[in-house]
C-alpha cells in the first residue's frame, strides 16, 4: 500500500477528505449490515431528527503508525461503550460495540494510505458519528438513524503543538448539573461555539468551564479534561458528573500510577486552588497532553510555575509514556492497543 503524498509534519488539525467511509442505517428496529462507501455526501430529508432538534452524537479517536510499521488503534472499546452512553441519553438506538469496532477496523484498513507515518508527528483522526434520519416534527426521538466513520489526517489540535497555551475562565457554562455533559452529543458543542469565538477574540486558545451550580469548581474545556501536577508530583484530575469521562484522562491516571509510580486523585478542583499546582495540562485524543501556561481568571493572571515557554516536566513524562503506548514503543497494559493491520 503507497502512501498519500501529503506534508505529514505539517498538518493542522482540519478536515482532509479521504476516498472511503463507513455508512450503516437503522430502521424498523435493526441496523443494517454496515458497508464501506466512497460518497462523502449525506442527503437527509429537511425534517429529519438531526435538523430539528440536533439529535446527534459522536466520538473521536485516533490510529497511529507504530515503530515497526504496524497500524494500531487505541481503546476503541471505551469509545464504543462511551457512544453507547451517549445513544441511551439522547434516545437513540445503541450501535452494537463490537460492530463499533469492527466498523473503526474496516474503515482505518480502507483508508491505511492516509495513516501518517511513524514519527511525523501526525495520526489518523476517527470520527464515529449517529443521527436522527427521518422527518420528526414534534418532539420527540427519531425512528431511522444513520451510523458514519470518516477519517481524516490530522496534525496537533493546538498551533504550536506542545507549546503551552493560555485560557480564560469563561463566563459561560457547558453543561448543567444534571444535563449532558457527561455524553458526547453535538449539543454540548454548538453551546460552546459562541464561548470559543470569543476566547480566540480575546486571545485565548481554550475556555475553563467551571461548575454552572458554584461557579467555584474547575470542570473542563470545550474538548478536553484537565489534569493537574501539584508541587509534590500527584496527578489531580477534577471529578464531575458533568463532565466528559476522557479516554486519555482515564490512561493518564493508569499510566500516572503503574508506570511513572505517581499518587493519582480525582476529586473536585476548587478554581482557588489552580495557583497552588506546579503544572497544568488538558487532555483528549484531539489535544493530547497539551501544557496549560496561563489561565486568565476576569483580570488576574493564574501562571502555572512550568511558564509559557515548555511543557512542564511531568506532563512531558506523561505525554511521552502515554504516546510511547500509542506508538507502540512502550509496552502497552493488556488491551489496550487494538492491531487494524
Ligand atoms: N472533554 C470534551 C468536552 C471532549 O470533547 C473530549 C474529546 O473527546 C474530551 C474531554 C477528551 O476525551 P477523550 O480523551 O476520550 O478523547
Ligand atoms: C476529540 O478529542 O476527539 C474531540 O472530539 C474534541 C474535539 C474538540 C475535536
Amino acid at each position: 500500500m503507497e502512501k498519500k503524498q501529503l506534508d505529514w509534519s505539517n498538518l493542522g488539525f482540519g478536515y482532509i477528505q479521504t476516498e472511503k467511509r463507513y455508512v450503516s442505517t437503522y430502521k424498523d428496529g435493526a441496523w443494517s449490515e454496515g458497508m464501506i462507501t466512497e460518497d462523502p455526501m449525506v442527503t437527509l430529508n429537511e425534517c429529519a431528527g438531526v435538523f430539528q432538534y440536533a439529535q446527534t452524537v459522536f466520538e473521536g479517536m485516533k490510529a497511529y503508525t507504530t515503530e515497526d510499521g504496524r497500524i494500531v488503534t487505541f481503546r476503541p472499546d471505551l469509545n464504543a461503550s462511551r457512544m453507547a452512553d451517549s445513544a441511551r441519553r439522547l434516545e437513540m438506538p445503541v450501535f452494537p460495540e463490537e460492530k463499533f469496532i469492527d466498523a473503526v477496523v474496516q474503515t482505518v484498513k480502507a483508508n491505511a494510505a492516509y495513516v501518517p507515518p511513524f514519527g511525523s508527528g501526525a495520526s489518523l483522526y476517527i470520527r464515529p458519528y449517529m443521527m436522527g434520519t427521518n422527518p420528526v416534527i414534534g418532539v420527540k426521538p427519531a425512528d431511522e438513524y444513520m451510523f458514519r466513520i470518516f477519517v481524516t489526517p490530522v496534525g496537533p489540535y493546538f498551533k504550536g503543538g506542545a507549546k503551552p497555551i493560555a485560557i480564560k475562565v469563561s463566563d459561560f457554562d457547558r453543561a448543567a448539573p444534571n444535563g449532558t455533559g457527561h455524553i458526547k452529543a453535538g449539543l454540548n458543542y454548538a453551546m460552546s461555539l459562541h464561548a470559543i469565538v470569543t476566547a480566540h477574540e480575546e486571545g485565548f486558545a481554550e475556555n475553563m468551564y467551571l461548575d454552572a451550580k458554584t461557579r467555584t469548581k474547575v470542570e473542563e474545556t470545550g474538548g478536553a479534561n484537565f489534569i493537574f501536577i501539584t508541587k509534590d508530583n500527584k496527578l489531580v484530575t477534577p471529578k464531575s458528573s458533568s463532565i466528559l469521562p476522557s479516554i486519555t484522562r482515564r490512561s493518564l491516571m493508569y499510566v500516572a500510577e503503574h508506570y511513572l509510580d505517581m499518587k493519582v486523585e480525582e476529586r473536585e478542583v476548587e478554581l482557588a486552588e489552580v495557583k497552588d499546582f506546579a503544572e497544568a495540562g488538558l487532555c483528549g485524543t484531539a489535544a493530547v497532553v497539551s501544557p496549560v501556561g496561563k489561565i486568565v481568571d476576569h483580570g488576574t493572571e493564574i501562571c502555572l510555575p512550568s511558564g509559557m515557554s515548555e511543557m512542564g516536566p511531568v506532563t512531558k513524562k506523561l505525554y511521552d509514556t502515554l504516546t510511547g503506548i500509542q506508538m507502540g514503543r512502550i509496552k502497552a497494559p493488556e488491551g489496550w492497543i487494538k492491531e487494524i493491520c
